[in-house]
């Protein structure tokens, strides 16, 4: 009996395998805001061949079809392939809706999808991942053991060059591989690091754009124009082309998930968030998230981290004031490749000089603060979560503290990690945690 699953399971397996280039895997899409219906959008890749493909959504008890839609990437070295893409609507918040996807009549594919949670959630938080290293792997199994919600990768998704070739090797193997993919799930979310943006040389890079599915209310950037990330003509077209409306804008966007309201931030150097338009954006989007319990900001580049690596790299320091102002009370980042946090602080900048040099100012810390029987922050909490697979920078400082900067609470870097992040109501519970689940940091906040 047990055989005869197994086998099932195995061939199960391998006609996912022939039929997909890409399972399905899911995305927020477009939808920033929670709704009484939810949506998410399911992805996936196949051969440039032609076939009848439908998704099917269990809706009272009846399969009900949807039309997905497909976009064609022709960037070497991959043979061209199609992205197909399909918005799975009418979801009830927080329910596990069983779908399937059928290829010329034929189910190929069948998972549950999660969908948004009113409030009590999970959502797991890292960067600086996929460089198909064993740590990489082993932390991605132990992210999918720790049953999250949702999954926000704060840059660095793929190495070297975000390439559609690096995704087909050491991203979706990994993240949406074996029998109970997780992507397949829970959506993922992700932002554009300095390894996911176009390289001149590179037909297939920044696959970022083609490749994710996430809200389109960003700032309003034109192509070719400031803050938008570099393309070349003639290079970067076929990416372009498969990116549609998500070039360039889908770099920064916001969502809001249980009573969280998430703003992400391209920090890349091509950037300048003290500019009027970006500025105003940050503005608007914050102020118009009053009404949520949690304000937390996800970006690639740290504003305050230890570590010797990337110590200069301070230029997104400028927006912390107007993260005080409106009460954001966590920044995850990446980039430096270890973990930190900070005591909750504020900063006022005194001195900016050009990228890559140290952005000086006052801090304020909340000294009382300890996250466990203290609480209630003033301040903004920084995270750097950085350890999701790559190779970790400056594991000796783990155990030297004098050469931490003094607002430094934590600082792991002997060991990859991931962030858990356990939201309910007026509670947020802040867990770091290794390969085997050890708990390296723990910390909770409260309103
Ligand atoms: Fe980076």
């Amino acid at each position: 009996m047990r055989l005869a699953i197994l086998l099932l399971l195995l061939a199960s397996l391998l006609r996912a395998q022939e039929v997909f280039l890409v399972q399905p895997y899911l995305q927020l899409g477009d939808a920033p805001k929670a709704a009484a219906v939810d949506r998410l959008d399911l992805l996936w890749q196949t051969e440039d061949r032609d076939a009848a493909w439908r998704v099917e959504v269990k809706a009272g008890g009846r399969w009900k079809p949807l039309p997905p839609a497909f976009r064609r990437l022709d960037a070497p070295p991959l043979p061209p392939h199609r992205i197909y893409r399909a918005t799975l609507k009418d979801l009830p918040p927080g329910a596990r809706v069983p779908y399937r996807v059928k290829r010329d009549g034929a189910v190929v594919f069948e998972a549950q999808a999660q969908v948004r949670k009113p409030d009590a959630h999970r959502m797991v938080v890292f960067g600086d991942a996929a460089d198909g290293s064993r740590e990489q792997a082993a932390l991605a199994q132990a992210v999918a053991g720790a049953h999250p919600d949702a999954v926000l990768l704060v840059g660095d998704l793929v190495y070297g060059m975000g390439l559609a070739s690096e995704y087909r090797q050491r991203f979706f193997p990994i993240y949406n591989g074996g029998s109970r993919p997780l992507m397949a799930q829970v959506p993922f979310l992700g932002l554009p690091g300095n390894h996911d943006v176009p390289f001149r040389r590179a037909p297939d890079a920044a696959a970022y754009f083609a490749y994710w599915s996430l809200p389109l209310n960003g700032p309003a950037l034109e192509p070719g124009g400031p803050n938008a990330a570099p393309v070349v003509a003639g290079v970067h077209d076929a990416m372009v082309a498969a990116a549609g409306p998500a070039f360039p804008r889908m770099a920064s966007y916001s969502f809001d998930y249980g009573r969280v309201h998430w703003t992400v931030l391209d920090s890349n150097v091509y950037t300048d968030w003290t500019s009027p338009v970006l500025r105003a954006w940050l503005e608007a989007d914050l102020k118009a998230a009053k009404a949520a319990t949690w304000r937390i900001v996800a970006l690639h580049h740290p504003l305050f981290q230890s570590s010797r690596s990337h110590m200069d790299d301070q230029w997104m320091r400028p927006i912390s004031p107007v993260l005080e102002k409106y009460g954001v009370d966590l920044v995850l980042a990446g980039h430096v490749h270890n973990y930190q946090r900070t005591a909750p602080l504020r900063f006022t900048p005194t001195k900016v000089g050009p990228r890559g040099r140290p952005v000086e100012g006052t801090f304020t810390v909340d000294e009382a603060f300890d996250g466990k029987t203290i609480t209630r922050a003033k301040g903004v909490v920084h995270i750097v979560t950085g350890a999701g697979g790559a190779e970790l920078y400056d594991r000796w400082q783990t155990d030297v503290r004098a050469s931490w900067q003094p607002w430094t609470r934590a600082f792991v870097s002997d060991r990859h990690s991931f962030t858990v992040l356990d939201v309910d109501g007026r509670e947020l519970r802040l867990r770091q945690l290794d390969a085997e689940g050890r708990e390296l940091d723990a910390l909770t906040l409260t309103k």
